[in-house]
Protein backbone atom coordinates (compact mmCIF):
# COMPACT_ATOMS: atom_id res chain seq x y z
CA UNK A 1 0.00 0.00 0.00
CA UNK A 2 2.87 2.38 0.87
CA UNK A 3 3.83 2.22 -3.16
CA UNK A 4 0.90 2.90 -4.44
CA UNK A 5 0.51 6.17 -2.23
CA UNK A 6 3.33 7.79 -4.14
CA UNK A 7 6.40 9.53 -2.55
CA UNK A 8 8.73 12.41 -2.08
CA UNK A 9 11.56 12.21 -4.67
CA UNK A 10 13.96 13.38 -2.62
CA UNK A 11 14.52 15.23 0.87
CA UNK A 12 15.28 18.70 -0.60
CA UNK A 13 12.16 18.01 -2.15
CA UNK A 14 9.96 17.11 0.81
CA UNK A 15 11.27 20.17 2.63
CA UNK A 16 10.46 22.47 -0.45
CA UNK A 17 6.85 21.23 -0.08
CA UNK A 18 6.56 21.43 3.46
CA UNK A 19 8.07 25.03 3.34
CA UNK A 20 5.57 25.46 0.78
CA UNK A 21 3.04 24.49 2.77
CA UNK A 22 4.02 26.60 5.59
CA UNK A 23 5.01 29.62 3.76
CA UNK A 24 1.73 31.50 2.94
CA UNK A 25 -0.31 34.46 3.06
CA UNK A 26 -0.33 33.74 6.90
CA UNK A 27 3.41 35.24 6.52
CA UNK A 28 3.08 37.15 4.13
CA UNK A 29 -0.58 39.24 5.08
CA UNK A 30 -1.53 37.67 8.21
CA UNK A 31 1.96 38.23 10.32
CA UNK A 32 2.55 41.51 9.25
CA UNK A 33 -0.98 42.76 10.23
CA UNK A 34 -1.08 41.24 13.71
CA UNK A 35 2.21 42.14 14.29
CA UNK A 36 1.13 45.54 13.97
CA UNK A 37 -1.92 45.90 15.35
CA UNK A 38 -0.45 44.34 18.50
CA UNK A 39 2.17 46.96 18.80
CA UNK A 40 5.30 44.65 17.38
CA UNK A 41 8.36 43.91 19.00
CA UNK A 42 6.69 42.02 22.13
CA UNK A 43 4.29 40.46 19.71
CA UNK A 44 6.95 39.16 17.62
CA UNK A 45 8.57 37.77 20.91
CA UNK A 46 5.64 35.90 21.97
CA UNK A 47 5.24 34.48 18.45
CA UNK A 48 9.16 33.42 18.29
CA UNK A 49 8.53 31.76 21.61
CA UNK A 50 5.42 30.00 20.74
CA UNK A 51 7.32 28.71 17.65
CA UNK A 52 10.21 27.24 19.36
CA UNK A 53 8.25 25.73 22.40
CA UNK A 54 5.11 24.67 20.57
CA UNK A 55 5.63 24.42 16.88
CA UNK A 56 8.78 23.06 16.46
CA UNK A 57 8.19 19.66 18.81
CA UNK A 58 4.47 19.78 16.74
CA UNK A 59 5.97 19.74 13.81
CA UNK A 60 8.46 16.81 14.58
CA UNK A 61 5.48 14.69 16.24
CA UNK A 62 3.91 15.59 13.11
CA UNK A 63 5.91 14.16 10.69
CA UNK A 64 6.78 11.44 12.85
CA UNK A 65 3.49 10.38 13.03
CA UNK A 66 2.93 10.62 9.14
CA UNK A 67 6.28 8.80 8.44
CA UNK A 68 5.69 5.91 10.93
CA UNK A 69 2.12 4.98 9.55
CA UNK A 70 2.14 6.12 6.12
CA UNK A 71 -1.06 7.06 6.02
CA UNK A 72 -3.20 10.43 5.81
CA UNK A 73 -4.50 12.22 9.28
CA UNK A 74 -7.13 9.89 10.68
CA UNK A 75 -5.58 6.75 9.61
CA UNK A 76 -2.35 7.93 10.83
CA UNK A 77 -3.24 9.05 14.43
CA UNK A 78 -5.48 5.78 14.87
CA UNK A 79 -2.66 3.77 13.79
CA UNK A 80 0.08 5.70 15.86
CA UNK A 81 -1.77 6.92 19.01
CA UNK A 82 -5.15 4.27 19.67
CA UNK A 83 -8.35 3.65 17.87
CA UNK A 84 -9.99 6.43 18.97
CA UNK A 85 -7.94 9.14 17.79
CA UNK A 86 -9.48 8.99 14.17
CA UNK A 87 -11.36 11.87 15.05
CA UNK A 88 -8.78 14.40 16.14
CA UNK A 89 -7.33 13.46 12.11
CA UNK A 90 -11.08 14.23 11.00
CA UNK A 91 -10.69 17.15 12.74
CA UNK A 92 -8.22 18.08 10.80
CA UNK A 93 -9.09 17.11 7.67
CA UNK A 94 -12.50 19.66 8.49
CA UNK A 95 -10.36 22.17 9.46
CA UNK A 96 -8.21 21.92 5.99
CA UNK A 97 -11.64 22.06 4.31
CA UNK A 98 -12.59 25.66 6.26
CA UNK A 99 -9.18 27.06 5.65
CA UNK A 100 -9.23 26.13 2.22
CA UNK A 101 -12.71 27.71 1.58
CA UNK A 102 -11.67 31.25 2.89
CA UNK A 103 -7.59 30.56 1.76
CA UNK A 104 -8.49 30.66 -2.08
CA UNK A 105 -10.61 34.10 -1.52
CA UNK A 106 -7.57 35.68 -0.76
CA UNK A 107 -5.32 34.00 -2.87
CA UNK A 108 -7.45 34.62 -6.15
CA UNK A 109 -7.16 38.22 -5.51
CA UNK A 110 -3.37 38.14 -6.15
CA UNK A 111 -4.41 36.72 -9.49
CA UNK A 112 -6.70 40.00 -10.18
CA UNK A 113 -3.80 42.09 -9.23
CA UNK A 114 -1.05 40.56 -10.79
CA UNK A 115 -2.82 41.46 -13.86
CA UNK A 116 -3.71 45.02 -12.69
CA UNK A 117 -0.09 45.52 -12.23
CA UNK A 118 1.18 44.21 -15.55
CA UNK A 119 -1.33 47.05 -17.60
CA UNK A 120 -0.07 49.39 -15.01
CA UNK A 121 3.53 48.79 -16.05
CA UNK A 122 2.77 48.19 -19.46
CA UNK A 123 -0.07 50.49 -20.48
CA UNK A 124 0.28 53.31 -17.54
CA UNK A 125 -0.67 53.88 -13.92
CA UNK A 126 -4.31 55.78 -14.04
CA UNK A 127 -4.34 57.58 -10.99
CA UNK A 128 -7.11 56.20 -8.44
CA UNK A 129 -7.62 52.85 -9.52
CA UNK A 130 -5.58 51.49 -6.53
CA UNK A 131 -7.81 53.15 -4.62
CA UNK A 132 -9.88 52.31 -1.30
CA UNK A 133 -12.93 52.82 -3.13
CA UNK A 134 -11.95 50.58 -6.24
CA UNK A 135 -10.86 48.24 -3.87
CA UNK A 136 -14.60 48.20 -2.24
CA UNK A 137 -15.91 47.70 -5.50
CA UNK A 138 -13.57 44.84 -6.15
CA UNK A 139 -14.68 43.30 -2.95
CA UNK A 140 -18.42 43.73 -3.60
CA UNK A 141 -17.91 42.59 -7.31
CA UNK A 142 -19.64 38.71 -6.13
CA UNK A 143 -19.06 37.00 -9.73
CA UNK A 144 -15.56 38.42 -10.49
CA UNK A 145 -14.66 37.22 -6.47
CA UNK A 146 -16.17 33.95 -7.49
CA UNK A 147 -14.30 33.21 -10.71
CA UNK A 148 -11.28 33.93 -9.22
CA UNK A 149 -11.41 31.93 -6.03
CA UNK A 150 -12.51 29.18 -9.15
CA UNK A 151 -9.50 29.61 -11.02
CA UNK A 152 -7.22 29.54 -8.25
CA UNK A 153 -8.41 26.34 -7.09
CA UNK A 154 -8.53 24.95 -10.14
CA UNK A 155 -4.87 25.99 -10.65
CA UNK A 156 -4.51 24.18 -7.05
CA UNK A 157 -6.58 20.78 -8.21
CA UNK A 158 -4.67 20.58 -11.24
CA UNK A 159 -1.23 20.15 -9.54
CA UNK A 160 -2.99 18.12 -6.63
CA UNK A 161 -4.15 15.54 -9.69
CA UNK A 162 -0.70 15.20 -10.71
CA UNK A 163 0.58 13.93 -6.99
CA UNK A 164 3.02 13.89 -4.88
CA UNK A 165 6.57 13.43 -7.19
CA UNK A 166 5.31 14.59 -10.17
CA UNK A 167 2.59 17.37 -9.15
CA UNK A 168 3.33 18.43 -5.63
CA UNK A 169 7.09 18.27 -5.65
CA UNK A 170 7.75 19.40 -9.02
CA UNK A 171 5.40 22.52 -8.37
CA UNK A 172 7.49 23.28 -5.21
CA UNK A 173 10.83 23.26 -6.76
CA UNK A 174 9.50 25.75 -9.66
CA UNK A 175 7.34 28.15 -7.00
CA UNK A 176 9.77 28.29 -3.90
CA UNK A 177 12.92 29.35 -5.35
CA UNK A 178 10.82 31.84 -8.07
CA UNK A 179 9.76 32.99 -4.36
CA UNK A 180 12.76 33.45 -1.85
CA UNK A 181 13.98 35.33 -5.03
CA UNK A 182 11.50 37.54 -5.27
CA UNK A 183 11.30 38.26 -1.66
CA UNK A 184 15.24 39.07 -1.34
CA UNK A 185 14.68 41.65 -4.03
CA UNK A 186 12.01 43.07 -1.77
CA UNK A 187 13.62 42.98 1.06
CA UNK A 188 16.72 44.60 -0.37
CA UNK A 189 14.61 47.33 -1.99
CA UNK A 190 12.31 48.01 1.83
CA UNK A 191 16.06 47.63 3.88
CA UNK A 192 17.12 50.74 1.05
CA UNK A 193 14.15 53.10 1.96
CA UNK A 194 14.56 55.43 4.76
CA UNK A 195 11.93 54.10 7.22
CA UNK A 196 13.72 50.78 6.89
CA UNK A 197 15.64 51.62 10.58
CA UNK A 198 12.26 52.29 12.64
CA UNK A 199 11.21 49.70 11.18
CA UNK A 200 13.74 47.38 12.33
CA UNK A 201 13.28 48.82 15.86
CA UNK A 202 9.39 48.37 15.59
CA UNK A 203 9.86 44.39 15.06
CA UNK A 204 12.57 43.24 17.10
CA UNK A 205 12.45 46.06 20.06
CA UNK A 206 9.69 44.67 22.38
CA UNK A 207 7.62 47.79 23.90
CA UNK A 208 5.40 45.51 26.79
CA UNK A 209 3.26 49.07 27.33
CA UNK A 210 1.56 47.90 23.47
CA UNK A 211 0.94 44.32 24.36
CA UNK A 212 -2.63 43.00 25.10
CA UNK A 213 -3.05 39.55 26.64
CA UNK A 214 -5.27 38.46 24.12
CA UNK A 215 -2.16 38.98 21.50
CA UNK A 216 -0.70 36.03 22.91
CA UNK A 217 -3.16 33.84 22.01
CA UNK A 218 -2.87 35.46 18.19
CA UNK A 219 0.59 34.81 18.81
CA UNK A 220 -0.13 31.33 19.48
CA UNK A 221 -2.76 30.77 16.65
CA UNK A 222 -0.73 32.21 14.22
CA UNK A 223 2.23 30.00 14.86
CA UNK A 224 -0.09 27.03 13.68
CA UNK A 225 -1.29 28.64 10.78
CA UNK A 226 1.74 29.38 9.97
CA UNK A 227 3.25 26.47 10.59
CA UNK A 228 0.75 24.34 8.59
CA UNK A 229 0.14 22.68 12.39
CA UNK A 230 -2.74 21.34 14.39
CA UNK A 231 -4.47 19.81 11.44
CA UNK A 232 -2.59 16.93 10.10
CA UNK A 233 -0.83 18.81 7.03
CA UNK A 234 2.09 17.78 8.36
CA UNK A 235 1.39 14.27 9.36
CA UNK A 236 0.16 13.86 5.74
CA UNK A 237 3.27 15.67 3.86
CA UNK A 238 5.26 13.34 6.74
CA UNK A 239 3.01 10.51 5.28
CA UNK A 240 5.28 10.35 1.73
CA UNK A 241 8.71 10.11 3.20
CA UNK A 242 11.15 7.67 3.02
CA UNK A 243 12.74 5.74 5.72
CA UNK A 244 16.00 7.44 5.04
CA UNK A 245 15.45 10.91 5.94
CA UNK A 246 15.94 12.85 9.26
CA UNK A 247 12.83 14.12 10.49
CA UNK A 248 13.97 16.30 12.85
CA UNK A 249 16.40 18.15 10.36
CA UNK A 250 13.47 18.48 7.87
CA UNK A 251 11.22 19.92 10.52
CA UNK A 252 14.03 22.92 11.88
CA UNK A 253 14.79 23.85 8.19
CA UNK A 254 10.84 24.07 7.76
CA UNK A 255 10.48 26.09 10.96
CA UNK A 256 13.59 28.37 10.38
CA UNK A 257 12.31 28.98 6.56
CA UNK A 258 8.80 30.02 7.68
CA UNK A 259 9.78 32.24 10.37
CA UNK A 260 12.41 33.91 8.39
CA UNK A 261 10.48 35.09 5.86
CA UNK A 262 7.55 36.05 8.11
CA UNK A 263 10.19 38.49 9.96
CA UNK A 264 11.06 39.83 6.05
CA UNK A 265 7.69 40.18 5.10
CA UNK A 266 7.06 42.01 8.49
CA UNK A 267 10.49 44.26 7.90
CA UNK A 268 9.21 45.30 4.35
CA UNK A 269 5.50 46.13 5.66
CA UNK A 270 7.19 48.30 8.00
CA UNK A 271 9.77 49.86 6.38
CA UNK A 272 6.87 50.85 3.69
CA UNK A 273 5.09 51.95 6.23
CA UNK A 274 7.18 54.33 8.26
CA UNK A 275 8.47 55.69 5.00
CA UNK A 276 5.51 56.79 4.08
CA UNK A 277 3.74 57.65 7.10
CA UNK A 278 1.17 55.40 6.65
CA UNK A 279 0.37 54.40 10.10
CA UNK A 280 -3.00 55.86 10.24
CA UNK A 281 -4.45 54.69 6.75
CA UNK A 282 -3.89 50.82 7.64
CA UNK A 283 -5.49 49.94 11.45
CA UNK A 284 -8.12 48.43 10.98
CA UNK A 285 -7.96 46.74 7.85
CA UNK A 286 -6.49 43.55 7.38
CA UNK A 287 -6.14 43.37 3.34
CA UNK A 288 -6.23 46.84 2.91
CA UNK A 289 -2.12 46.95 3.26
CA UNK A 290 -1.71 44.16 0.26
CA UNK A 291 -4.42 45.77 -2.15
CA UNK A 292 -4.72 49.13 -1.73
CA UNK A 293 -1.68 50.90 0.01
CA UNK A 294 0.98 48.65 -2.14
CA UNK A 295 -0.19 49.03 -5.44
CA UNK A 296 -0.42 52.52 -5.25
CA UNK A 297 2.70 53.03 -3.79
CA UNK A 298 4.29 50.89 -6.22
CA UNK A 299 3.41 53.16 -9.31
CA UNK A 300 3.32 56.51 -7.60
CA UNK A 301 6.17 56.56 -5.00
CA UNK A 302 8.29 53.75 -4.82
CA UNK A 303 11.67 53.51 -7.27
CA UNK A 304 11.66 50.47 -9.07
CA UNK A 305 7.84 50.09 -8.44
CA UNK A 306 7.06 49.61 -11.78
CA UNK A 307 9.02 46.75 -11.90
CA UNK A 308 8.27 44.98 -8.69
CA UNK A 309 5.19 45.51 -8.37
CA UNK A 310 3.77 42.68 -11.12
CA UNK A 311 6.33 40.33 -9.28
CA UNK A 312 5.02 41.34 -6.25
CA UNK A 313 1.80 39.35 -6.76
CA UNK A 314 3.50 36.81 -8.15
CA UNK A 315 5.07 36.65 -4.80
CA UNK A 316 1.53 36.54 -3.46
CA UNK A 317 0.38 33.94 -5.70
CA UNK A 318 2.91 31.41 -5.46
CA UNK A 319 3.30 31.48 -1.95
CA UNK A 320 -0.12 30.95 -1.31
CA UNK A 321 -0.04 28.13 -3.95
CA UNK A 322 1.99 26.20 -2.36
CA UNK A 323 -0.07 26.29 0.75
CA UNK A 324 -3.62 25.22 -1.13
CA UNK A 325 -1.95 22.89 -2.63
CA UNK A 326 -1.12 21.24 1.34
CA UNK A 327 -4.51 21.84 2.20
CA UNK A 328 -6.04 20.13 -0.90
CA UNK A 329 -3.95 17.24 -0.12
CA UNK A 330 -4.97 16.51 3.36
CA UNK A 331 -8.53 16.15 2.27
CA UNK A 332 -7.49 14.33 -0.84
CA UNK A 333 -5.27 11.60 0.66
CA UNK A 334 -8.17 11.35 3.27
CA UNK A 335 -10.91 10.50 1.09
CA UNK A 336 -8.03 8.18 -1.08
CA UNK A 337 -6.63 6.53 1.86
CA UNK A 338 -10.17 6.01 4.13
CA UNK A 339 -12.81 5.63 0.77
CA UNK A 340 -10.48 3.57 -1.25
CA UNK A 341 -11.21 6.16 -3.74
CA UNK A 342 -9.07 6.83 -6.62
CA UNK A 343 -6.99 10.06 -6.16
CA UNK A 344 -8.12 11.86 -9.80
CA UNK A 345 -11.90 11.07 -8.38
CA UNK A 346 -11.41 12.40 -5.10
CA UNK A 347 -9.54 15.34 -6.51
CA UNK A 348 -12.65 16.00 -8.57
CA UNK A 349 -15.06 15.41 -5.43
CA UNK A 350 -13.04 17.55 -2.76
CA UNK A 351 -12.49 20.41 -5.26
CA UNK A 352 -16.36 20.83 -5.72
CA UNK A 353 -16.55 20.69 -2.32
CA UNK A 354 -14.54 23.05 -1.47
CA UNK A 355 -15.88 25.71 -3.95
CA UNK A 356 -19.21 25.33 -2.33
CA UNK A 357 -17.70 27.19 0.68
CA UNK A 358 -15.35 29.57 -1.30
CA UNK A 359 -18.54 30.68 -2.96
CA UNK A 360 -19.86 31.63 0.39
CA UNK A 361 -16.78 33.59 1.35
CA UNK A 362 -16.17 35.39 -2.19
CA UNK A 363 -19.52 36.56 -1.40
CA UNK A 364 -18.89 37.37 2.08
CA UNK A 365 -17.03 40.85 1.22
CA UNK A 366 -20.12 42.57 -0.04
CA UNK A 367 -21.62 40.88 -2.28
CA UNK A 368 -23.84 38.93 -0.29
CA UNK A 369 -24.82 41.41 2.68
CA UNK A 370 -26.08 38.69 5.14
CA UNK A 371 -22.65 37.11 4.78
CA UNK A 372 -20.94 40.23 5.00
CA UNK A 373 -23.22 41.38 8.11
CA UNK A 374 -22.86 38.06 10.02
CA UNK A 375 -21.43 38.40 13.58
CA UNK A 376 -20.71 35.64 15.89
CA UNK A 377 -17.21 35.92 17.69
CA UNK A 378 -16.66 39.64 19.16
CA UNK A 379 -15.08 41.86 17.14
CA UNK A 380 -14.82 39.96 14.11
CA UNK A 381 -17.46 40.85 11.28
CA UNK A 382 -18.20 38.40 8.21
CA UNK A 383 -17.82 34.85 7.16
CA UNK A 384 -14.39 35.32 6.33
CA UNK A 385 -13.08 37.01 8.93
CA UNK A 386 -15.47 34.00 11.29
CA UNK A 387 -13.57 31.52 9.28
CA UNK A 388 -10.26 32.39 9.58
CA UNK A 389 -11.03 33.12 13.58
CA UNK A 390 -12.52 29.52 14.07
CA UNK A 391 -9.30 27.95 12.30
CA UNK A 392 -7.08 29.65 13.50
CA UNK A 393 -7.43 30.59 16.88
CA UNK A 394 -9.79 27.52 18.07
CA UNK A 395 -9.73 25.05 15.15
CA UNK A 396 -5.91 24.57 15.26
CA UNK A 397 -4.92 25.52 18.87
CA UNK A 398 -7.16 22.50 19.89
CA UNK A 399 -6.00 20.12 17.08
CA UNK A 400 -2.54 20.58 18.04
CA UNK A 401 -3.13 19.99 21.54
CA UNK A 402 -4.82 16.56 20.76
CA UNK A 403 -1.88 15.34 18.51
CA UNK A 404 0.89 16.62 21.43
CA UNK A 405 -0.88 14.94 24.25
CA UNK A 406 -1.26 12.07 21.54
CA UNK A 407 2.37 11.97 20.65
CA UNK A 408 3.81 13.19 24.17
CA UNK A 409 1.32 10.47 26.48
CA UNK A 410 -0.19 7.66 24.30
CA UNK A 411 2.78 7.00 22.10
CA UNK A 412 5.45 5.09 23.71
CA UNK A 413 8.83 5.99 24.29
CA UNK A 414 10.16 3.54 21.62
CA UNK A 415 7.47 4.04 19.30
CA UNK A 416 8.72 7.86 18.87
CA UNK A 417 12.35 7.22 19.33
CA UNK A 418 12.77 4.54 16.51
CA UNK A 419 11.27 7.42 14.27
CA UNK A 420 13.48 10.49 15.97
CA UNK A 421 16.75 8.42 16.31
CA UNK A 422 19.00 7.33 13.19
CA UNK A 423 22.27 7.81 11.67
CA UNK A 424 20.69 10.79 9.77
CA UNK A 425 19.69 12.34 13.07
CA UNK A 426 21.35 16.55 13.74
CA UNK A 427 24.00 15.53 16.43
CA UNK A 428 21.99 18.94 18.21
CA UNK A 429 19.02 17.04 18.80
CA UNK A 430 18.06 15.90 22.27
CA UNK A 431 15.12 13.58 22.41
CA UNK A 432 14.93 13.80 26.05
CA UNK A 433 14.08 17.73 25.47
CA UNK A 434 12.07 16.59 23.02
CA UNK A 435 9.95 14.52 24.84
CA UNK A 436 9.76 17.06 27.35
CA UNK A 437 8.63 19.56 25.56
CA UNK A 438 6.01 17.60 23.86
CA UNK A 439 4.65 15.75 26.85
CA UNK A 440 5.05 19.04 29.09
CA UNK A 441 5.76 22.43 27.75
CA UNK A 442 3.62 22.13 24.37
CA UNK A 443 -0.04 20.97 26.33
CA UNK A 444 0.90 23.28 29.06
CA UNK A 445 1.36 26.62 26.75
CA UNK A 446 -1.69 25.74 24.67
CA UNK A 447 -4.34 24.66 27.32
CA UNK A 448 -3.13 27.86 29.54
CA UNK A 449 -3.96 30.36 26.53
CA UNK A 450 -6.99 28.56 25.69
CA UNK A 451 -8.47 28.92 29.19
CA UNK A 452 -6.70 32.27 29.92
CA UNK A 453 -9.04 33.29 26.78
CA UNK A 454 -12.14 31.06 27.47
CA UNK A 455 -12.01 33.05 30.95
CA UNK A 456 -11.67 36.06 29.38
CA UNK A 457 -14.32 36.03 27.03
CA UNK A 458 -16.99 34.84 30.15
CA UNK A 459 -15.97 37.69 31.96
CA UNK A 460 -16.14 40.04 29.10
N1 LIG B 1 0.70 27.81 6.56
C1 LIG B 1 -0.06 28.47 5.55
C2 LIG B 1 0.20 29.96 5.63
O1 LIG B 1 0.96 30.41 6.42
C3 LIG B 1 -1.51 28.16 5.60
C4 LIG B 1 -1.71 26.71 5.61
C5 LIG B 1 -1.40 25.84 4.65
C6 LIG B 1 -2.14 25.95 6.65
N2 LIG B 1 -1.65 24.56 5.04
C7 LIG B 1 -2.09 24.62 6.27
C8 LIG B 1 -2.54 26.28 7.89
C9 LIG B 1 -2.44 23.63 7.13
C10 LIG B 1 -2.87 25.29 8.75
C11 LIG B 1 -2.81 23.98 8.38
O2 LIG B 1 -0.35 30.70 4.88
Amino acid sequence: MANDRGHWTSRAGFVLAAAGSAIGLGNLWKFPYLSWENGGGLFVLVYLICVACVGLPIMVAEMLIGRKTQRNPVGALREAVGPGWGWVGGLGVFTGFVILGYYTVVAGWSLQYFWKCLRWTFGGFVPGTASGESFEAFLGNGPLQVTLAAAFLALTAWIVYGGIGGGIERASRILMPALFGILVLLLLRALTLPGAGQALAFTFVPRPESFRPLGALEALGQAFFSLSLGMGAMITYGSYLGRRESIVRSAAMVVVLDTLIALAAAVIMFSVIFTFELADRITGSTVGMLFMTLPELFYTRLPFGQFLGPLFYVLVAFAALTSTISLLEVVVSCVIDERGVSRPAAVVGCSAATFGLSVLCALSFGAWPALADLQLFAGKRGLFAHLDHLAANWLLPCGGLAITLGAGWFMTREATASELLDEATPRWFSYGLWRFFIRYVAPLAVAAILAAVVRGKDFS
